[in-house]
């Protein structure tokens, strides 16, 4: 993938949530095992086969961070960045690493933004979160950009469901071995996230979790709908969607693209009220999401919305020997306006120049020669169109800028 693309992305998704309101955050590439193990659970995928875990120097288990959330929680209570009764909003570009098998849109080392609220309880972050991502995908112009929303419930939400669910599937969970029953048996909404074709169809006509939601879950993820609806996302309800992380709770989501193939999911996120406190901080109801960034490139190729590279405004060109210095000032004077400019560093004829103006398609090629320098002049060239006529060096800048 091209890089500036990236750096388009970064930049676009570091606009848009400073617009929201949120810091950006760095945490270290790799964290210690206990870490993961604890947070995204040790049922999951994540932890139990895709972690890139080796011992340090001083014989610690260390893991490549598979996902950006715990390692922000870790960073925020141990620099004591949450205050009692405020909202902390914070955004990332991070690596992570899953031992995976490689496909289209599926990578051993990937690349994630993401956003994190922490501190509100509140419908109206999570229909925050879900306009963040609905936002920055529609800023670049995806189209059928739409959240799939579902509410996993709490506690009570889950011992009721998980009976259920465990029933209805209790044929196909008896031709599992040993160990993938205990694992389902751990965490039964693992089932309805399967990618196994038995389970799929075992699963067909399984009892829906928004049938057992406590009136709280209810209650939130209905207000969530009116928000979502105030605010004209586009959202449709996915109750398959449980996420392949432990630490979520109520409000679960996912924007999915039919262009990424089997990888379908943009981004992903929800609600995880009980993460800070499990690792030891403040009781602080939070949600987040983070969306790939591979992702995100091949849905904008495969919709044709790739932006072209940032061309120079630019290129000065040395039409004789004795105008090498001017040449070299003034495209330090341009710089020093704020405009890109670039000169011939490779002693190409006056042709060859203007050949490699055209390449990196150059807005303007400022020619200055023998007859120029003696002028004070420089000759403008307008590349789209070819016209050129002679304009003073001074106050150059001011043209190309209009
Ligand atoms: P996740 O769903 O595991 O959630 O990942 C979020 C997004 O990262 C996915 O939707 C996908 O676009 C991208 N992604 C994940 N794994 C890969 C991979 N192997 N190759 C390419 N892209 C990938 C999380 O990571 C949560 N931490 C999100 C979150 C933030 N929840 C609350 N706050």
């Amino acid at each position: 993938m091209d890089a500036y693309l990236w750096r388009h992305l970064e930049d676009q998704f570091a606009k848009l949530a400073g617009q929201y309101g949120y810091d950006e955050i760095q945490t270290p590439t790799f964290e210690d095992t206990d870490l993961f193990c604890r947070t995204s659970g040790d049922t999951s995928d994540i932890v139990t086969k895709q972690m890139y875990t080796f011992e340090d120097k001083g014989a610690r288990s260390m893991t490549l961070k598979p996902e950006g959330t715990a390692p922000v929680m870790r960073s925020v209570l141990e620099h004591s960045l949450l205050q009692q009764g405020s909202v902390l909003k914070l955004w990332y570009f991070t690596t992570i690493f899953r031992y995976e098998r490689p496909q289209k849109g599926r990578y051993r080392q990937a690349h994630q933004l993401g956003c994190e609220l922490l501190g509100s309880a509140s419908p109206q972050a999570d229909a925050e979160i879900i306009e963040i991502a609905t936002r920055f995908y529609q800023g670049l112009g995806l189209k059928g950009v739409v959240a799939s929303i579902n509410c996993i419930g709490r506690q009570e939400t889950r011992a009721r469901y998980r009976d259920a669910l465990l029933q209805h599937a209790a044929g196909y969970l008896a031709g599992l071995d040993q160990e993938a029953r205990d694992r389902v048996q751990k965490n039964p909404l693992r089932l309805l996230d399967s990618k196994d074709p038995a389970a799929i169809e075992a699963l067909a006509g399984a009892p829906s979790v928004l049938d057992y939601l406590e009136d709280s879950s209810r209650a939130h993820f209905d207000q969530l709908q009116s928000l979502l609806t105030d605010a004209s996302i586009p959202y449709q309800i996915a109750p398959e969607i449980v996420r392949g992380l432990d630490y979520y709770t109520d409000t679960v989501f996912e924007v999915l693209s039919t262009d990424l193939g089997a990888q379908s999911a943009l981004c992903g996120g929800g609600r995880y009220d009980g993460l800070v406190k499990d690792m030891g901080g403040p009781d602080t109801p939070s949600v987040g999401f983070a969306l790939g960034i591979e992702r995100c490139c091949l849905v904008m190729q495969s919709q044709g919305l790739i932006p072209e590279p940032q061309c120079p405004d630019a290129v000065v060109v040395c039409a004789s020997p004795e105008a090498e210095s001017a040449v070299r000032q003034l495209a330090a004077r341009l710089r020093t306006a704020g405009l890109s400019a670039q000169h011939d560093l490779s002693g190409k004829s006056l042709k060859g120049q203007l050949k490699w103006a055209d390449k990196v398609r150059a807005r303007y090629a400022i020619i200055i020669g023998a007859d120029e320098l003696a002028a004070g002049n420089a000759t403008l060239r307008t590349m789209a169109s070819g016209e050129q006529s002679q304009v003073p060096l001074d106050g150059i800048e001011g043209r190309l800028r209009s």
